[in-house]
């Protein structure tokens, strides 16, 4: 196939049956155990598993972000592996995929209660912290938190430390000055901040109704043992085997959007996950900080975008070179990883940045091509507005809120693309 021909798959109009508008909710099971961004939608997921897998099969995702592959492909009876560099997604993930038997729960819950009525106000439960925890948090709430990570992690009878530690870790942001409607990090100085005992209260027994939703429904249908596994790694050399994968279910993170790092960084401090925040981003593929100057580029696609950026802000050129670099990486490591005849989904959206488009999705394409993957069908899907932030600020290029006064509209729709491994290498 001419490379021309391939970039013509994404000149298409858009498929209201991957819309999902009238989905009714992306918090069933435990989806909604942890908020996440760009979040992959499960109604998306499952219909990928349904239409590309079957029952045994082998599903991985190599930016895992908060498991809902893993998740979808547990409830499928489909056996799956994933990786992310995040150790807050790992703990996510570990959490959302182990179906545990309601009654444990309930009582470690119980047992956790238990220990609230002896805080004492008057002690200080946090001696040695980092010194942002500080900065976002007032003293009363720290040391409230401080006590409870202390009950959760020393309270012997709980066995599901995972749990409580990731109901924890959602309340961080309501318990801390933390801009509520913001993902950037930024200080609300009028925050009407919550009380972590009642905001930890809440969160456990939504997620005790989210686990107990999802553990019935496995075993309705024989899928409590079916393998799982979320490990620690980089999407560019995961350690899975290779030949090992049926299918691989996937949602790169975007270029210069969502500094993941930085928005996970209470939980990252707390949980002692940063000790020094630029060399925690280090690895993180599509942030602002790559401070790359090497803009050559293999990709034709990749080569003119960057090319016209150049021009404008040799900063912006070379975050995006290193991007697409990094994604070609990925890209080769999951042709590795695919089984022959293997097939790889991948959802995407296009941006601009400083005016000049960012057709990733078209750029992956020629990846795929190039890495000898066969691109099979291109899906153009409308992203409802409610489920995904869509607006950059004009200025910063960042994501930002609907009331911001430079919001620009951005990922209106997005695209998968559907590829497969050749039979023969
Ligand atoms: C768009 S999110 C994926 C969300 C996921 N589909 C879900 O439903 O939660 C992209 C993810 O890529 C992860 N990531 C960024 N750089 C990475 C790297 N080098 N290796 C693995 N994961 C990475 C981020 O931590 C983030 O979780």
């Amino acid at each position: 196939m001419r490379q021309s021909t391939l970039l013509k798959k994404f000149d298409i109009t858009i498929n209201e049956d991957w819309s999902f508008a009238e989905s009714r909710s992306v918090e069933h099971f435990t989806h909604g155990y942890h908020r996440y961004p760009a979040k992959f939608i499960p109604q998306i997921v499952k219909k990928l598993i349904e239409k590309y897998t079957v029952k045994g099969d082998k599903i991985v995702d190599v930016f895992a972000g908060c498991g809902t592959t893993l998740v979808e492909s547990k409830l499928h009876g489909r056996r799956s592996e994933g990786v992310d560099i995040n150790p807050v997604a790992e703990l996510i993930t570990r959490t959302k995929i182990a179906a545990i038997e309601p009654e444990i729960l309930i009582s470690e819950f119980e047992a956790l209660k238990h220990q609230f009525d002896s805080y004492d106000s008057n002690q200080i439960y946090i001696a040695d912290n980092h010194p942002r925890i500080d900065y976002w948090f007032e003293q009363s709430q720290k040391n409230k938190i401080a006590y409870l990570y202390q009950i959760i992690l020393n309270n012997e009878c709980l066995t599901q430390k995972d749990f409580f530690l990731c109901a924890l870790s959602n309340i961080l942001k309501n318990c801390s000055k933390w801009l509520q409607t913001s993902t950037k990090p930024q200080i609300d100085p009028k925050k009407p901040i919550r009380d972590p005992f009642d905001a930890l209260v809440f969160q456990i027994s939504r997620m005790l109704k989210k686990n107990e939703e999802f553990f019935n429904e496995l075993k309705a249908h024989n899928n409590l043992n079916t393998p799982c596994i979320i490990k620690l790694a980089d999407a560019r050399k995961t350690g899975i085997r290779a030949n090992s994968a049926d299918a691989i279910i996937t949602s790169p993170p975007y270029v210069t959007s969502y500094e993941y790092a930085d928005i996970h960084q209470l939980t990252g401090y707390w949980y002692d996950y940063i000790q020094d925040l630029p060399e925690f981003r280090r690895n993180f593929i599509g942030t602002f900080y790559s401070n790359n100057k090497d803009v050559e580029m293999e990709i034709p696609l990749a080569k003119e975008i960057v090319q016209a950026l150049l021009p404008i802000s040799k900063k912006s050129a070379g975050e995006v070179a290193n991007y697409f670099r990094d994604m070609l990486a990925v890209i080769s490591e999951m042709r590795r990883i695919l089984k022959p005849n293997g097939v790889v989904c991948i959802v995407v959206g296009n941006t601009t940045m400083k005016n000049v488009k960012i057709q990733s999705a078209e750029v992956f394409a020629q990846m795929l091509y190039i890495q000898g993957l066969h691109v099979e069908e291109v899906i153009k899907r409308k992203i409802p507005f409610k489920l995904i932030p869509t607006i950059r600020d004009e200025k910063t290029g960042k994501f930002t809120t609907l009331t911001s006064e430079n919001k620009k509209l951005v990922y209106p729709e997005e695209f998968i693309i559907i590829a497969r491994k050749p039979l023969l290498n």
